[in-house]
């Protein structure tokens, strides 16, 4: 079983509610988006809900960070992509072919089989206004905006396009565009059926639902958390190949907050860990021990690069990693509590916490901060600020894994 990037097939477990949701908004036109943290299962679901449309429905996937955000590229990708999926869905273009349609020819070749002749216009247009020496970068956007109704009206049969990573294609702002504004005006009148996807949580969040932005009121926002208890059975049983002891699926749910991804990479390391004999409490502590504290652990590796990008994207990062190892080892705290462990004013500190909520990193409620992802803050208390920063921890590993096994009984035993 697959522990990153989409699942399809019998490995996707869950989510039949927003599934039927989806479902019966795109027969509404109802604009959707779908927003969670990193691996939370957004892209699946999107895979997923790309089959369960109604076999007359095109359904089409983007992922903005296909393209680099330059407008005369990220047009070529997103125009390329489309009429891939279109094709694909009839037959007529190889699973393997998607990445040749990002050049415009192999693309106009292609769209031949469509024996469309506004299609092949629409696409000699695109590629004149790519020709000149200077591209308007609005124009091009606004064609490749407008391709999915172009085809909806071409091939007369309803199309779904799905954009992953949404948030990203503000950075085509950089080029003196108003990308959202440009985008909302598009699509706002088109019969074709829009399902957006990030991870960036806040970003996302005011993207659509912030009085102030342009695509205000028009999506109806999911949020793709974790699974609750019965899903996350399914997926460990899943995983492990056999029912586990009620008591052992009791604690992989609790420490991994019910998410996929945690899920899958804790209870298929925890079948591992006893080779075919009998799980205990002894096996799980042994997963969390080597993938989440260990350096080297799957679960350790993706909180690190996760960290990084965020600290890199919140400011005053030697501030923020102050308040991360604060709230690590803390319950949820004011600001003032924050500010008081930092030695720094509420006021500066106040700023600083709301750009980490902004990055997603904290959460803020009830007038407290606390660290949005349990594993992350598991991992930062028992890896990032203990093992990784020491190197006689790591040279001393096995160790170190006895230490962090007799600390997690005990944690695991007294909760
Ligand atoms: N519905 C699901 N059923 C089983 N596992 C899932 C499901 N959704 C997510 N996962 C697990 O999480 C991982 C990441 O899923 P993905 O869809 O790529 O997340 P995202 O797009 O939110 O980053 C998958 O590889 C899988 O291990
Ligand atoms: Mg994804």
């Amino acid at each position: 079983m697959y522990i990153s990037g989409p699942v399809v097939g019998e490995n996707f477990i869950n989510r039949q509610k927003i599934l039927a949701d989806l479902e019966r908004h795109a027969a509404q036109r109802q604009y959707c988006c779908l927003i969670g943290l990193r691996r939370t299962g957004k892209t699946s679901v999107m895979i997923k809900a790309m089959d369960n449309l109604p076999p007359e429905w095109l359904s089409c996937y983007f992922n903005v960070q296909t393209s680099i955000a330059v407008p005369e590229q990220f047009a070529t990708t997103y125009i390329g992509s489309i009429l891939f999926w279109v094709l694909h869905r009839q037959g007529l273009a190889d699973e393997a072919s998607l990445p040749q349609f990002f050049d415009l020819l192999y693309a106009q070749r292609q769209a031949l089989q469509l024996d469309s002749r506004t299609v092949d216009e629409y696409l000699l247009e695109v590629a004149n206004v790519l020709e000149r020496r200077e591209i308007n970068y609005s124009q091009i956007l606004q064609l490749a905006f407008n391709f999915p109704q172009a085809l909806t009206d071409a091939l007369d049969r309803p199309v779904a396009v799905f954009i992953d990573e949404f948030q990203d294609i503000v950075q085509m702002d950089a080029y003196g565009l108003e990308t959202l504004k440009l985008f909302r005006s598009i699509t706002q009148m088109q019969s074709a059926w829009y399902c957006l996807a990030g991870s960036s949580i806040s970003l996302l969040n005011s993207l659509v639902n912030n009085k102030e932005s342009p695509l205000y009121g028009q999506y109806r926002t999911y949020l793709v958390g974790g699974f609750d208890l019965e899903a996350a059975r399914e997926l460990i049983t899943r995983q492990v190949g056999h029912a586990l002891p009620e008591p052992i699926i009791q604690i992989i749910y609790e420490f991994t907050g019910g998410y996929p991804f945690y899920l899958a990479v804790v209870a298929g390391a925890t079948a591992a860990a006893v080779q075919g004999g009998e799980v205990d409490e002894d096996a799980v502590i042994a997963a969390i021990v080597n993938e989440v504290c260990s350096p080297a652990g799957t679960i350790a590796t993706h909180c690190r690069q996760v960290f990084n990008t965020m600290l890199r994207m919140a400011t005053q990062s030697t501030v923020s990693r102050q308040v991360m190892y604060y709230l690590s080892h803390n319950e949820p705290d004011t600001a003032a509590g924050v500010a008081r462990y930092v030695g720094r004013s509420a006021d500066f500190i106040r700023q600083i916490l709301q750009k980490m909520v902004e990055t997603d990193l904290l959460t803020y409620q009830n007038r407290r901060y606390s660290i949005t992802d349990p594993v992350l803050a598991f991992w930062l208390r028992k890896s990032y600020f203990d093992i990784e920063v020491n190197p006689l921890a790591q040279i001393h590993l096995e160790e170190t894994k006895r230490r962090l096994t007799q600390e997690l009984r005990q944690e695991i035993l007294s909760s």
